[in-house]
């Protein structure tokens, strides 16, 4: 039996200790009120379970040795993580959570292929490959491997680096290389000794690859959903890692980010309409086809002035804010929009498509910061089922979440997901600088749409010129 000392009990509370502010961390992070203080008292868990294994960790009565490295490795890697957090723009913050998310998956991995070679002899000769142990370490290898490189795919294509590659055939590479992973478990697990290094890093090279061949076709609409999966994939492959070292602190820190990744993953693939299954095996998304530009479309455009008598004289506005709103910082005008409104008796709601932006809850961030009431904020369903009712929409730096070729053009790749019906309004205002696409990369026919009027410029000087045109009426 294990000797119960005083240090080691001083380290398993520390980890409770750690567990419970990871824990209450997310808890807050639910509301963006509270998000920030959330993140700061999970980075205090996390900083406590470091600080307490170095301290007290031992194994076979010794301490953990090579501290200077690893005091390096954190100086060095906070400094890193924290110079990229300051430099980030908000709108490119979804490439650096893939990028980190990333690097999770590699540490995960990375343990697994440390700890191969540890397992215990005495284990295998009872048990030959089928014992706890080597599942773990193969599960926490796939997984962080997966992870790794499609997390940095998923970068790559987030940052326009990488483009999409959309072959009927990478479906049933994706397929095939799923079922090899798994046979490769069973295979390795079914051997009688352990088996040669070369089987574990043909393992990881197949991981690796599959990770990059399942993201590589999903594009357009689709990537939200593969970065949550990414994301709970690091969480899943971390909590092995806390299995593997019976740490408590890593264990509930992989479960919390695995389940709560799955439980987005879930959301997302209702919000996009698409099945859990076509994610894993790259199945879905697409590239830039659909709706035919078929030539004799006429845009419309608005005149500030029209705009401003429009929307004063309204009594149901609903602003639909998109990933332009983030790049044009104009969340704080439409707040001052909105009040200006509502100080004429114009009823203004927010509607918040769950995947609008480049992040899940970027709106919701975006508008928080800006102080916008939470309750004004609607979503999607509740604000189509309004919309019949709503005299003017403006969508501001919006284009896929409100582009009705999902609803009306099977051969659209965003065809199936569910938007905001925009054109069911009584009037459309589009704010944009351009005709240009939108993140799936496909036309938009609102903006030809008989009610919908166009605003070009960016949303923010527009915004500004709007409300002083408001205000002069
Ligand atoms: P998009 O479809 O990407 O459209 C944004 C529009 O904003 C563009 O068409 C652009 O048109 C306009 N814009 C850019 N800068 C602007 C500025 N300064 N002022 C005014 N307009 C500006 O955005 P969306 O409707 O929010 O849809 C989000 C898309 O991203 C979806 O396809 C979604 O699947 C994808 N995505 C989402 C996430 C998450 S989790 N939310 C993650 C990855 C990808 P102009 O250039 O003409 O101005």
């Amino acid at each position: 039996m294990e000797v119960f000392t005083s240090q080691i009990s001083i380290l398993e509370m520390s980890y409770i200790l750690a567990s419970v502010l990871f824990v209450l961390g997310l808890k807050k992070l639910s509301h963006p009120a509270t998000a920030r203080n959330g993140n700061l008292w999970a980075a205090g868990g996390m900083v406590l379970a470091i600080v307490f294994t170095i301290l007290f960790h031992k194994k076979d009565g010794a301490h953990i040795g090579n501290i200077p490295w690893i005091l390096a490795a954190l100086l060095i890697g906070t400094v890193i993580g924290w110079m990229a957090a300051k430099k980030v723009k908000m709108t490119a913050m979804p490439q650096m959570v893939s990028l980190f998310n990333g690097m999770g998956g590699a540490c995960a991995a990375l343990i697994s292929l440390m700890e191969f070679p540890h397992i215990p002899e005495a284990l295998i000769v009872r048990h030959g490959m089928l014992n706890g142990e080597t599942f773990t370490i193969l599960m926490g290898l796939m997984i962080g491997s997966v992870s790794f490189s499609g997390s940095m795919i998923a970068f790559g294509k987030l940052d326009d680096k990488i483009g999409d590659v959309k072959t009927k055939l990478m479906r049933y590479f994706n397929l095939a290389f799923l079922v090899l992973l798994v046979a490769m478990v069973v295979y390795i697990m079914l051997m009688q000794g352990k088996p040669d290094m070369i089987w574990i890093y043909l393992f990881t090279a197949l991981a690796l690859i599959y990770g990059i061949t399942f993201v590589l076709p999903i594009g357009g609409a689709d990537m939200p959903v593969v970065i949550s999966l990414l994301n709970s994939f690091t969480g899943v492959a971390a909590a092995f890692g806390g299995f593997l070292y019976n740490n408590q602190a890593m264990l509930t820190g992989g479960i919390l980010v695995g389940s709560s990744g799955t439980i987005l993953t879930i959301l997302m693939c209702k919000a996009m309409n698409r099945s859990l299954l076509n994610v894993i095996i790259g199945a879905f998304g697409g590239s830039a086809v659909g709706a035919a530009d078929d030539g004799d479309k006429t845009v419309k455009e608005i005149s500030l002035s029209d705009a401003a008598v429009l929307l004063s004289y309204s009594q149901k506005v609903l602003i639909v804010p998109g990933y332009g709103l983030a790049v044009a910082q104009a969340q704080h005008l439409c707040h001052e929009l909105d009040d200006l409104l509502t100080s004429k008796g114009v009823e203004v709601k927010y509607g918040i498509h769950p995947v609008a932006g480049r992040m899940p809850g970027h709106m919701n961030v975006l508008l928080a910061e800006a102080d916008v009431p939470y309750e004004k904020l609607t979503e999607m369903e509740d604000a189509n089922n309004e919309m019949n009712n709503t005299d003017v929409v403006i969508v501001v730096g919006a284009n896929d979440v409100v582009n009705p070729a999902a609803e009306d053009d099977p051969a659209s790749p965003i065809y199936g997901m569910p938007v905001i019906k925009a054109w069911e309004a009584k009037n459309v205002i589009v704010m944009k600088r351009s005709m240009a696409k939108g993140y799936a990369a496909i036309e938009n026919n609102l903006f030809y749409h008989v009610k919908n009027r166009m605003l070009f410029g960016d949303a923010k000087s527009s915004m500004q010129k709007l409300i002083a045109e408001i205000k002069n009426l």
